[in-house]
């Protein structure tokens, strides 16, 4: 039996809005300020994915640009991942954090934006996962650079939902042009009928060449 003002979905604990620590937050004025002020549904078109077509047990992956951090939440409950949620909005950390303990796992959160991210933060990391990241132009160039870093550490795959946003198709458009990847449209079933797209990038065949 769920506690009041939580629902599940994709067998996670998820705060709704009249929940006494959000509205508590609130009250604080610790709103975050770059839109991590709630779930976004690309999250649950990635959780989909997985759930269709799981990683290796086991494997460490970043969340970037986490928000309430429940893709990366999911990632630790469900395939047993060593996660790293990772946001440049410091604000939505309670919130990442308090759904980490309601779902009884265990992540690591770190306070960074895509542009401090180096080589270094990727050569621990096999997965890169991101939902609704890439709506704004400088998002387009950080997330592009963000991209190339990580390959170049050895990054397995990564994996971008969006609903479509002109920003993210740019960024998928470049992707096309410069690795190998595939832009997957992905609905999700049930009453909110929320679709979008998925950009999956995988390392093992590399950059093109040229
Ligand atoms: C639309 S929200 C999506 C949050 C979460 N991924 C989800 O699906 O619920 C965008 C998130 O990206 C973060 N963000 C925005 N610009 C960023 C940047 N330059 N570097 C890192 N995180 C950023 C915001 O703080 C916010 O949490």
């Amino acid at each position: 039996m769920l506690a009041a003002h939580v629902r599940s979905i994709y067998g996670l604990k998820v705060l709704k809005r009249k929940h006494k620590t959000l509205r508590k937050l609130e009250k604080e004025d610790r709103v975050p300020t770059l839109h991590g002020h709630q779930v976004w549904q690309s999250s649950y078109l990635v959780m989909d994915y997985l759930h269709q077509r799981p990683l290796a047990i086991g494997q460490r992956i970043m969340d970037i640009g986490c928000g309430w951090g429940l893709l990366g939440i999911y990632c630790a409950k469900y395939l047993g991942g060593k996660v790293q949620l990772v946001d440049a909005d410091s604000r939505v950390f309670p919130y990442a954090s308090f759904h980490q303990q309601l779902n009884e796992v265990s992540v690591q959160i770190v306070h960074s934006s895509f542009e401090q991210l180096k080589h270094a933060d990727f050569t621990q990391q096999d997965v890169v996962l991101g939902a609704d990241i890439c709506f704004w132009p400088q998002l387009f160039t950080q997330l592009k650079l963000l991209i190339a870093t990580a390959l170049a550490a050895g990054v397995r795959k990564i994996i971008i939902a969006d609903p479509g946003r002109p920003t993210f198709m740019q960024l998928a458009d470049y992707c096309r042009h410069n690795f190998t990847c595939e832009l997957c449209p992905w609905e999700l079933g049930g009453r909110t009928k929320t679709a979008g797209y998925l950009l999956i990038i995988d390392n093992h065949r590399g950059l093109k060449p040229g």
